[in-house]
């Protein structure tokens, strides 16, 4: 019955990278940084690998979520499902940042705007058509981060269902009072 929960949830995830309109396709992504505090932003899910429990986002290279993950690994995910009041969070650690510039290169032309402003993301401008870009080089990196803890909370009725994995439990699963 538990390890249902758990695989639901890697279900849910892998559907969410071919649906658009996945709930779980976007995401927020928690870092902290030793100035700054918590900081929060939605990312897209790129890529769930079911069996390393691994999941990868693209971003700027200079954007201050590479600078707070350089600094500290630790991030948290939270993943939400309004129709079926699911929601997930996810305790994991970058284990990899990488300059994909090939992968860049293989992107449609509007996707590479993301990366391809020539104003470092932050920077502030007059007007949002303020801005310039440079195709030739893209600040496109490749992030992949290690799960560590998933918690599992539905709000169903009678009883609402909440549960955690954890890696270091080999993602036995164990439920929690909601
Ligand atoms: C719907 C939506 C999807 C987004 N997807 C991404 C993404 O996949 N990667 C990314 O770096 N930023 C994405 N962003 C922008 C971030 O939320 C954030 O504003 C930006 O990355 C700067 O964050 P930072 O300064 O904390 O690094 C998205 C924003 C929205 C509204």
């Amino acid at each position: 019955m538990i390890q249902d929960i758990f695989g639901d949830c890697k279900k849910q995830l892998r559907a969410a990278l071919k649906h658009k309109k996945h709930s779980f396709r976007f995401f927020t992504l928690a870092t902290s940084s030793s100035e700054r505090g918590t900081h929060l932003r939605t990312v897209v899910l790129r890529d769930f690998d079911p069996e390393q429990m691994q999941f990868t986002i693209f971003t700027d290279t200079r954007s201050k979520k590479v600078a707070d993950l350089n600094r500290i690994p630790n991030a948290q995910f939270l993943f939400y499902d309004g129709i079926r009041l699911i929601q997930l969070v996810v305790e994991a650690v970058m284990i990899s940042s990488t300059d994909e510039t090939y992968l860049y290169h293989s992107l449609p032309e509007p996707s590479k705007k993301d990366y391809a402003s020539e104003q470092t993301p932050g920077t502030p401008i007059d007007a949002s058509d303020q801005i310039s870009h440079d195709f030739s080089k893209g600040n496109f990196t490749k992030i992949v981060f290690q799960a560590e803890r998933l918690e599992y909370l539905r709000l169903k009725r009678p009883n609402h269902i909440r549960a955690e994995f954890r890696a270091s439990d080999h993602w036995k699963g164990q439920f929690l009072a909601p």
